[in-house]
Parts: C-alpha cells; sequence; structure tokens
C-alpha cells in the first residue's frame, strides 16, 4: 500500500515526447486508470513509475520516498504486461513461485503465497497444469498471480486484458474490480478503452500526446470535459459537435447552429455572457437527444428539425444517424420509438446537458 506522486515528469526518446510535464497524485489504495488513444504515453508512464525507463526530467515518489535513483527491483511494485508470457514449459505453481525464488524467498513462505493468490483469483484447482493447458483467461490470472505473489506496494497494469475476447474482458473486468477491492492496494491501469476506464477508475487521467488532458473520477469527465478530446474521448458513441454561434442577450441567449437554434439555460448563459457574439462549438451527447413526439412539456427553442439517415437497433436502444443541415449526429433513443431511414422528425434536446467549447482553444466554456 503506497501512494504514487508523479511530478512534472518529462521522457523524451530523442525527438519524440513521450511524456510531457505530467503530474500525478495517485493516492493510497486508488484505482487510477491511465486511458487516451495509441502513442499517447500510457506506457511509458508505467515503465517511469517501475523504473525501467529513467524520467528527463521531474520526480516520481513512491509513498515519501524519491524514486528517481532507485533500482526497479527495490520500488516494491509488480507490473502486468499486455503481453504475459507464461514460462511453457513450467506448471501455474513455478510460474508463480519463480520470482520469489529468484528473490530467494524462503519455501515456505513462497508456498503460503502461491496458495493464497491462487484462491483470490480461483486457479488454486489448476496449480499443476501447464499454461497450454489453460484458458485465455485462466492464463490471464496466472499472469496476475505473478504480480500478486510478490505483495508489492503498488501494482501496474498495462492493457491486461487486451487478449482476451469480449465476454472474457468484461467478466475479468468485474473480477479484477474485486481483486482490488479484496488486496486493498494502489493500482494504476492502463487501457485505451473508454469504458474499461470509466467502468474500474475510481479517478482517470486521460492522456494525449504526452499531455494530461483531465483528471478526475468517471461522472466529473463525463458531465464536465475540460475541452473536446475529453468529451469526445469519453462516452459512446461520442458526443456531437456543431460549429455554432452564441446570439441574443445575456438573459436571453442563444445557440445558432445555422440549421437549428436553441435557447441556453440560465445557468449556463451566466457562464458564456463573456461568449456572447463568438463562433463556438456546440457539444451534445448522443444520450440527451430525445423524440419530440414521445416527451410531455419540451421547452421551447430545444427542438431541432432533422432527416434520419441510418439507424442502428442495439435491441435495447438504437443509435439513430441524423441530418441537420449537412451536418450529421447521433441519438441513441428507446428502441421502442417507431424510426426509419429517411424519414423528417423533430427531435428535443436536453439543454440542461449541453456543452460549449471555444473553437480557438477547443477548452471548455461552461
Ligand atoms: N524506446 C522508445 N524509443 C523511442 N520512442 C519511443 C520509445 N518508447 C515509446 N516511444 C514513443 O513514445 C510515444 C508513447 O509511447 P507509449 O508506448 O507510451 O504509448 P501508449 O500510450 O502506451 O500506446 P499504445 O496504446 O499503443 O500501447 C510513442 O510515440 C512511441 O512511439
Ligand atoms: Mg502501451
Amino acid at each position: 500500500m503506497s501512494s504514487v506522486t508523479l511530478e512534472h515528469i518529462t521522457k523524451r526518446f530523442g525527438e519524440v515526447t513521450a511524456v510531457n510535464d505530467i503530474t500525478i497524485e495517485v493516492k493510497d489504495k486508488e484505482f487510477l486508470v491511465l486511458v487516451g488513444p495509441s502513442g499517447c504515453g500510457k506506457t511509458t508512464c508505467l515503465r517511469l513509475i517501475a523504473g525501467l525507463e529513467e524520467v528527463t526530467a521531474g520526480n516520481i515518489y513512491i509513498g515519501d520516498r524519491l524514486v528517481n535513483d532507485v533500482a526497479p527491483k527495490d520500488r516494491d511494485i509488480a507490473m502486468v504486461f499486455q503481453s504475459y508470457a507464461l514460462y511453457p514449459h513450467m506448471s501455474v505453481y513455478d510460474n508463480l513461485a519463480f520470482g520469489l525464488r529468484l528473490r530467494h524467498t524462503p519455501k515456505k513462505e513462497i508456498d503460503r503465497r502461491v496458495h493464497e493468490a491462487a484462491e483470490i483469483l480461483g486457479i488454486a484447482a489448476l496449480l499443476n497444469r501447464k499454461p497450454k493447458q489453460l484458458s485465455g483467461g485462466q492464463r490471464q490470472r496466472v499472469a496476475l498471480g505473478r504480480a500478486i505473489v510478490r505483495e508489492p506496494k503498488v501494482f501496474l497494469m498495462d492493457e491486461p486484458l487486451s487478449n482476451l475476447d469480449a465476454k472474457l474482458r468484461v467478466a475479468t473486468r468485474a473480477e479484477l474490480i474485486k481483486l482490488h477491492q479484496r488486496l486493498q492496494t494502489t493500482v494504476i491501469y492502463v487501457t485505451h478503452d473508454q469504458v474499461e476506464a470509466m467502468t474500474m477508475g475510481s479517478r482517470i487521467a486521460v492522456l494525449r500526446d504526452g499531455i494530461l488532458q483531465q483528471l478526475d473520477t468517471p461522472q466529473t469527465l463525463y458531465d464536465r470535459p475540460a475541452n473536446m478530446f475529453v468529451a469526445g474521448f469519453i462516452g459512446s458513441p461520442a458526443m456531437n459537435f456543431f460549429d455554432a454561434k452564441l446570439v441574443g442577450t445575456p438573459d436571453a441567449m442563444y445557440v445558432d447552429g445555422n440549421t437549428f437554434k436553441v435557447r441556453v439555460p440560465a445557468d449556463k448563459a451566466e457562464k458564456l455572457v463573456p461568449h456572447l457574439g463568438k463562433e463556438i462549438v456546440f457539444g451534445i451527447r448522443p444520450e440527451d437527444i430525445v423524440d419530440r413526439a414521445t416527451v410531455a412539456n419540451v421547452p421551447a427553442d430545444s427542438t431541432m428539425k432533422v432527416q434520419v439517415n441510418v439507424v442502428e437497433p442495439l435491441g435495447s436502444e438504437q443509435f439513430v444517424y441524423l441530418l441537420s443541415g449537412d451536418t450529421e449526429f447521433v441519438a441513441k433513443m428507446d428502441a421502442r420509438t417507431p424510426i426509419r431511414a429517411g424519414q423528417q422528425m423533430e427531435v428535443a434536446l436536453d439543454l440542461a446537458h449541453m456543452h460549449a467549447f471555444d473553437r480557438a482553444t477547443q477548452v471548455a466554456l461552461t
């Protein structure tokens, strides 16, 4: 158990700045997720914390201890990699025990830790098998077990579920959350999958091009994204964006998108007063767009006339791709609403959940 602090960390590989001035405080026992697209610096962050790479600038603390110059093996950290090569000729037991033997852990202690980890992971019955006699999910658990037996202060996990099929991923995701609750250990978990990030993280750090975009709870990232990148990255389908202009007066402010004009609610308008008259990007999530006909008391100036382009039924809901002028956007609607491609319809926007971004800087204005 330990906190991990990254203080203005930068890592350059020649010309490439993989990690750019990142500051993150991971709390003791926290499950922190690092998320972002391929190449944004996630793995590099983990390797810096593990000591497998040296920082170009900045400080890394594990607990109160500055570890910049501490060797990986003395950092009390265990890392689970994406490609978790198990030793194929060794039994599960020996795979789990291997690292401890290297460290000259007493035999009795090894035996205790292996059985405890196997118990936690539900693989106690598999200890005599070889890796090739295991399913993908079981192999994944052995890989986790190798980290658990070390009883580290901090777990670093780099896309540990990416080799599993979709169904097993979801199941293992839930197991990992339970595992974290049981072990009460700090976990820093890397993924490029925003659903994984949202479901697992107590807090999420969103990275782009080596730069930290926002660090907060899943709900805050969703409700109040700091910029268009986070707004578009968190949530599925992604938030819809429209080029628009803020018009009207402070007391009657509108988003004018050319083909639609909607009223800005008072609390949002208050914050947007300095931007009145400016070009902005208007954002609305697919779930905040409904069929006008299905809701009572739709406020004035919250609707759009649209054409239905494509309908994707998903059973529980449907993704409806709509056209307003030339702009395509998507709504997540009740599957029971009868909607056909090609038809005209009127949709109502839940403007209490609207977003507005600066056109140039892409920073959130509300
Ligand atoms: N040893 C290295 N030498 C040179 N460049 C590197 C090295 N390791 C990483 N990079 C570069 O640093 C950037 C960040 O890489 P990193 O592996 O941290 O990304 P990532 O977020 O883990 O991506 P992915 O989701 O694809 O695993 C990339 O542009 C990558 O090409
Ligand atoms: Mg990576």
